[in-house]
């Protein structure tokens, strides 16, 4: 039996994942899934109650019962996507400061991330998606026919971040810099590529090269797919 048609996106926080990942999905008329959101949402909510975030129980328990609907805009304002936890729109509380603070630590727990990958499996194998976030390509969907893995170098990652945000913000770059190098630090336990990945350095790309690459690669892998005795090329460069 085939794979479902997934194209799994990792990387570090600030290396392009979702501006590919949407822009690739609706190229290919494949829902979007920034699986981060699940852990941002869970994040809203605990601090909504005030728990400790380095209550492992606690945590656990909250991630078993809090429904988290990832959705279509629900309100045309710029989003990407709604999201509600226990039937409340916590869309713009996800980018808030205080929870980048705070994310990484709720995504530290193991019973976490066993509940949030339980549910990103499912969404992962009804197929068409184009899936986005640390550990899509080694833990939850690792059968994914095409898994990307891309890097920046903290720099420019930050300094994207600082253009993205700097009219909500108004951090000096300084600031973004030794934020995302705290984050990638917290983060290092799910930074690890799949070893079938093809690994793209995003430092000199536009996202518009981006996704020619990678639909190349898709198109590749779809030829070969129909057609087996072809494979695909252990390197395989689409641009030249
Ligand atoms: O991509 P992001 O900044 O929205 O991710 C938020 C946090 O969630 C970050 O600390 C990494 C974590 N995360 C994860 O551990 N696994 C994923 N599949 C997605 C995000």
């Amino acid at each position: 039996m085939q794979p479902p048609a997934v194209i799994a996106i990792d990387g570090p926080a600030g290396s392009g994942k979702s501006t590919l990942g949407a822009l690739l999905a609706r190229q290919l008329g494949y829902i979007y899934f920034d699986t981060g959101v699940m852990y941002r949402a869970l994040t809203v909510v605990a601090l909504q109650q005030q728990l400790d975030l380095h209550d492992a129980a606690a945590l656990a328990t909250l991630a078993q019962r809090t429904q988290i609907e990832v959705l279509r805009p629900t309100i045309a304002d710029g989003r990407q996507y709604t999201v509600r936890a226990n039937g409340q729109d916590i869309t713009l509380e996800l980018r808030q400061p205080v929870i980048d603070q705070h994310v990484s630590f709720v995504a530290l727990q193991p019973a976490v991330r066993s509940e949030l990958v339980r549910q990103q499996r499912a969404i992962g194998t009804r197929g068409q998606v184009v899936m986005v976030g640390r550990d899509i390509g080694t833990v939850v969907m690792p059968d994914a026919p095409l898994k990307i893995y891309l890097s920046a170098s903290l720099h420019e990652r930050a300094r994207r971040r600082h253009a993205q945000y700097i009219h909500h913000h108004g951090d000096a770059l300084e600031r973004v810099v030794v934020e995302l190098a705290r984050r990638d630090q917290l983060d290092a336990h799910v930074l690890q590529p799949a070893s079938d990945a093809i690994v793209i350095n995003t430092d000199h790309l536009s996202p518009e090269e981006e996704v020619e690459y990678v639909l190349a690669l898709w198109r590749q892998h779809a030829t070969a797919a129909a057609c087996p005795t072809m494979g695909i090329a252990a390197h395989p460069d689409p641009l030249e």
